[in-house]
């Protein structure tokens, strides 16, 4: 038989273009390898490039030394550069060791993530897994179904990758022994079932020896299925997998170059459209129908999942960045509350109930986590307690965004059913999600429109309602400041309300103490109290040492523009301390109080407060007459 070099070394000889119209045309197959350096992985991965003719013998060799540092070495490469479709945010905090290598057949072109395999490179992992079709998973034949093959299994499964190929390696270390062979296969398949794996595809290998990588063995003559290349050669990948689903498109951006012109852009996730079909925009549930589909190269009669093209719909109606375009008798859902698995990604565990970034497709929006339902033993699979989720751990929680997303679940569509969070100060990518369904109580809380609206409340009350937001260390002076300010707006005939941090404490939230979590909570529920007031036509005042940036900013957020006026009371920590007016940091100094602000637990200065008062340097009526004049613009 040709050697497939050979057979494209004739066809390039003969006719240039139809080598390179085969070439554009081969699919791709994403794959990672899963194993750890001794169950031969390098190995096996040099030995399916070099019989492929893609390498030759010198490199094989330097592969082999290098194989011997995987795992602490590799590319780095982003992680949301993956997760997003390599659509590069290159600036995305993380960086992985995963090594990425390109090579292709005469038949495909692969792309194979070879990812280090410990507990503590599952981040790794599902990077690598995120865009994979395939996974094979490396056994030792000497060793059979271990630990980490259970781990690996789990991980792939959970990232949804449909194609499992267990590569029984090292096969000419047991004799090329069916028994050995068969034990391993049915000890993998009651495993695999367990967890919902129900097809896999299991090969007898020797990635040294190179039996039943790119040819059959003569070693195995008991084995009569594919060899691992003609398996990744034949499998089905996921675009085409995705193309047979309904039509959607997440629009990324709108092109409009001219009145005559409006035209929505993206890349199609699944299923095909064609001129005429009538299409739904969500979430708003418009229905309109094709007119064009344009792309760089003309337009098309139809396009498929994996293109990118441009829409042009027979309506104006409003489509913009994030809506998705999709079969207008089957359309996704929109939800705002979910349940979804997450993993944590980053060195700063998760914060329950503060806001991310959350992106999903084209889509961004504000979330937040609740405390996990719990987390997964990735060793074991077992459901384990959990209030927070660590660097590497996976968990199951509910979230909430702050407006409805358009999703399928993942189990449906990775694109429309996969996130990733991103933390809102860093901008680093923090966390990867998977949706499971959105949670119908969601669905079934409406918002009542109530007829005095937020503008006639504060008509009658003659004022721009307000939230001055105080923020600074125990014993600051917020309190005093505040009081003091709304004393002075009162003189002035304004209808005020001062929230004070020790006075809710008190009721609202005397359920909460000082860990971060509980201070998150308690700035989120004086923020819904506040934005309720300002509903109500009220300036509101609030004295809290509310000590995180990203949880004065969800408040700023959640007003609308230019009522939440944050006020630094910016006193050093040496003259809260040296007042002490409740003996609270003599007490923290003693290692009495735990978890006492500026002693053992952060506080974020704000970077840019509308108002800032020093009260080392001036009295608090100073201080309340200076916030005053600060804010007679705003009459
Ligand atoms: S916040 O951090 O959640 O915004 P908040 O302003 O409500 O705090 O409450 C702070 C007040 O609680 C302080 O002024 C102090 O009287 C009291 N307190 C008790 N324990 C602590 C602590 N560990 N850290 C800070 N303040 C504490």
């Amino acid at each position: 038989m040709d050697s497939p070099t050979y057979v494209t070394e004739t066809l390039i000889a003969e006719d240039i273009d139809a080598y390179l119209d085969q070439h554009q045309h081969k699919t791709m197959l994403r794959f990672i390898t899963c194993g750890s350096v001794d169950d031969g992985k390098s190995t096996l991965i040099g030995r399916l490039l070099y019989d492929s003719k893609m390498i030759f013998e010198d490199q094989l060799a330097s592969l082999e030394a290098d194989s011997k540092k995987v795992g602490t070495q590799g590319q780095e490469i982003d992680f949301a550069l993956l997760v997003d479709g390599l659509a590069a945010e290159r600036e995305q905090g993380i960086t992985i060791d995963v090594a990425y290598r390109f090579f292709n057949t005469e038949k495909r072109k692969f792309i194979v993530a070879d990812c280090p395999g410990h507990e503590q490179y599952t981040r790794n992992m599902v990077t690598g897994a995120s865009t994979a079709d395939l996974a094979v998973i490396l056994i030792d034949a000497r060793k059979g179904v271990l630990v980490q093959t259970r781990r690996h299994s789990y991980l792939c499964h959970l990232i949804g990758i449909k194609n499992i190929v267990l590569a029984v390696n090292k096969m000419d270390l047991v004799g090329y022994d069916q028994a050995t062979f068969d034990a391993i296969v049915a000890d993998y398949t009651t495993f695999a079932g367990s967890i919902g794996i129900n097809n896999f595809t299991a090969l007898p290998l020797s990635g040294f020896k190179g039996d039943n990588i790119t040819s059959r063995s003569g070693n195995t003559p008991w084995y009569n299925g594919p060899t691992l290349l003609e398996q990744l050669e034949t499998v089905e990948v996921l675009s085409a997998l995705d193309a047979g689903q309904p039509f959607r498109l997440p629009v990324q951006w709108v092109n409009r170059p001219n009145l005559d012109f409006r035209g929505f852009a993206g890349l199609i996730a699944s299923g095909s459209v064609r001129p005429g079909d009538e299409v739904r925009v969500l979430p708003s549930g418009k229905t309109s129908t094709v007119t064009r589909i344009v792309t760089l190269d003309g337009d098309l009669d139809v396009a498929v999942a994996g293109q990118s093209v441009t829409l042009c719909l027979s309506d104006e109606i409003d489509c913009s960045r994030g809506n998705v375009i999709a079969a207008a008798d089957q359309p996704p859902e929109a939800a705002d509350q979910f349940e979804s698995t997450i993993v944590w990604l980053a060195d700063d565990a998760l914060h329950v109930g503060r806001s991310y970034w959350l992106k999903l497709a084209t889509q961004m929006v504000s979330v937040t986590v609740q405390q996990p339902k719990y987390a997964i033993n990735v060793n074991t699979m077992e459901h384990i307690a959990a209030k927070t989720l660590d660097l590497n751990a996976i968990g199951v929680a509910e979230i909430t965004t702050d407006k409805p997303l358009v999703f399928e679940p993942y189990a449906q569509s990775r694109t429309l059913g996969g996130f990733i969070l991103i933390d809102k100060l860093t901008n680093a990518t923090v966390a990867a999600g998977m949706l499971h369904f959105a949670l119908r109580r969601a669905q079934n809380v409406h918002w009542q429109a109530t007829d005095v609206s937020r503008e006639a409340h504060a008509a009658l009350k003659n004022q721009k309602p307000l939230v001055l937001w105080f923020t600074g260390l125990s014993g600051s002076g917020k309190s005093t400041i505040a009081n003091a300010v709304e004393k002075r707006l009162n003189l002035m005939n304004r209808h005020t309300f001062l929230l004070d941090g020790d006075n809710v404490r008190h009721g609202l939230n005397k359920d909460l103490g000082f860990t971060e979590a509980d201070r998150i909570e308690n700035i989120r529920r004086v923020g819904e109290v506040a934005k309720l007031m300002t509903d109500a036509g009220l300036i509101v005042l609030t004295a809290f040492i509310s000590p995180f940036r990203a949880e004065r900013e969800m408040v700023r957020a959640m007003l609308p523009e230019g009522e939440f006026i944050e006020i630094f009371v910016d006193t050093p920590l040496e003259v809260a301390e040296a007042r002490d007016v409740k003996g609270l940091y003599k007490k923290a100094r003693a290692g009495a109080l735990k978890n006492f602000t500026g002693i053992d637990s952060p506080y974020e200065a704000p970077e840019a407060p509308d108002i800032r008062v020093n009260t080392a340097t001036m009295t608090a009526e100073e201080a309340a007459d200076f916030i005053i004049r600060q804010l007679m613009p705003l009459k």
